[in-house]
């Protein structure tokens, strides 16, 4: 059993690193009091991906009132908090901005905590709100539109990257691929989609740096656009499920070469892709093949939201104490390492 920082700890959490608004109210890290996610997709969508100065604008407009309906939803008034958790990166800067001014407006006129939360630790929170008894050592693969990699989880706070995307993310390799496929943005959904009505052994798309550590995925998009310049005519749904396929075998061979070689017997999945019902599968029975524990939070748990904000936060409270109000945003920000 894990044990938390603190208990009856209501943390508020605030996403807004990218295209979704979202706020939710967590119990001790680990129990979902609400979870409010507003999608900015169809804003997006004509673009063919995020436009940052619209996605700024809407987490504007909507940030308000997400955060009234994720306290109104947990029945929580706000002096009855614990903490407020914010994003500060990795994302997009201007869109980070608002989601973390809310937050320490909040903090200022409440005199409670802040609490700066990184986007890639949050990810690896999601499991834990699944399962608050996962035990360390964890091989976790957070896979999402701006970031792929393998990470090992030591303890709490303590993570060591075993191998991430020398190029493309896998999300946007999804996304990619949908494009020229003319399935849409966002990509990931519609090819898990229409995949599901293909055969994933129609074309042997390439699997990537085989025996290393690290992903590619720049590779594996240009030959699905080779083919389909080449056999315009190609079935999409072939074409889809072939592609996911390469794309699947990638991610799940380098996350249990990884929890082989650091003796992980758990296995955990975050961020976007993790809701790819091809990954999820070879995941599970990966997993149940080699004696292991796999953890797959739901699909709404691995695409972005405010849920793993607040559960990460309530770690990091309990490591770091609260955040200075002068800690700015940081788009680049990456997973703090061990060495
Ligand atoms: O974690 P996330 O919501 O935002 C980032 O932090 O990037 O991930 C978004 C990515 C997008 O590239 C989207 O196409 C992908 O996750 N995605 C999926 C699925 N659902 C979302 N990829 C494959 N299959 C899915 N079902
Ligand atoms: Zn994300």
């Amino acid at each position: 059993m894990v044990t938390g920082p603190a208990t009856d700890a209501s943390i508020l959490g605030i996403e807004t690193s990218c295209d979704e608004t979202a706020a939710a109210v967590v119990i001790d890290g680990r129990s979902i009091r609400s979870s409010i996610v507003s999608s900015q997709v169809d804003l997006h969508a004509r673009f063919g991906g995020v436009v940052p100065e619209i996605a700024s604008r809407a987490h504007v407009d909507l940030v308000g009132p997400v955060i009234a309906e994720a306290l109104g939803e947990a029945t929580i008034d706000l002096d009855e908090l614990t903490a407020i958790a914010a994003c500060r990166g990795p994302g997009l800067a201007g869109a980070l901005l608002v989601g973390v001014s809310a937050a320490k407006a909040l903090a200022l006129v409440t005199g409670l905590p802040y609490v700066a939360v990184n986007h890639l630790e949050a990810h690896l929170y999601a499991a834990w709100l699944e399962d608050p008894d996962l035990q360390p050592p964890i091989a976790v693969l957070v896979v999402s539109g701006g970031h792929t990699l393998v990470v090992i989880m030591e303890a709490h706070g303590r993570y060591r990257v075993v191998g991430q995307t020398v190029d493309d993310a896998a999300g946007e390799a999804f996304d990619k691929v949908a494009r020229h496929l003319g399935l849409g943005y966002p990509g990931g959904p519609a090819i898990d989609r229409v995949a599901a009505t293909g055969d994933p052994d129609a074309i042997r798309f390439p699997r990537a740096m085989p025996g290393e550590p690290d992903f590619s995925f720049a590779g594996l998009k240009t030959a699905v656009v080779t083919h389909l310049r080449r056999q315009p005519d190609a079935s999409v749904a072939d074409v889809a499920a072939s592609f996911q396929a390469a794309a699947v075998d990638q991610l799940v061979d380098k996350l249990l070469a990884a929890a082989d070689q650091a003796q992980a017997s758990t296995l955990v999945l975050g961020g976007g892709v993790a809701a790819n019902s091809a990954l999820r599968a070879r995941v599970g029975a990966a997993a149940a093949s080699t004696g292991r524990q796999a953890f797959l939070p739901p699909p709404a748990l691995c695409t972005d939201n405010a849920a793993m904000i607040a559960a990460a936060a309530w770690w990091r409270l309990a490591a770091d104490g609260p955040t200075p109000l002068d800690d700015g945003v940081d788009p680049t920000l990456g997973l703090p390492v061990i060495a």
